[in-house]
């Protein structure tokens, strides 16, 4: 967390309102019913009746401190877990590449 804020104050304010660009669109994503629809399974800071077929989505940046593992579970679940639930977004192409790209900025703001 640390480390990335430095970076971010180092590439300066327009990386730092790239991020949170991101992060606000990744949110939106995720809680569109439509789109990321995460909080069918998943609850969420933030988001209204969440269901709990998924883990609490929090501190998500501790547990997975490389953003590359958050986009793998996006893209497909069923790599690491062929059993999971949750939908595969990139390999069913219900999200695109820059879509799962912003709901992990989001995701690590949790
Ligand atoms: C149909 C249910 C379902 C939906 C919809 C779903 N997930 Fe999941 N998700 C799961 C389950 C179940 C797990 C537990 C791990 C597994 O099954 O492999 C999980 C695991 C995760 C993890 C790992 C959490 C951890 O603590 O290790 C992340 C991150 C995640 N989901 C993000 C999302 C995001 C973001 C969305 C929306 C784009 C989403 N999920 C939509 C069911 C779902």
């Amino acid at each position: 967390m640390a480390a990335s804020l430095v970076l971010l104050l180092l590439a300066g304010p327009t990386a730092i309102a790239r991020a949170q660009s991101g992060a606000a669109e990744g949110q939106k994503l995720a809680f569109d019913r439509g789109k990321g629809n995460c909080l069918t399974c998943h609850e969420i800071r933030g988001g209204d009746l969440a269901g709990t077929i998924g883990p609490a989505l929090k501190d998500i940046k501790s547990k997975y401190p490389d953003r590359n593992e958050l986009v793998a579970i996006l893209n497909d679940e069923t790599m690491r877990n062929p059993q999971t639930m949750m939908p595969p977004f990139g390999r069913n192409r219900i999200l695109t590449e820059q879509e799962i790209d912003a709901i992990v900025d989001f995701l690590e703001t949790l």
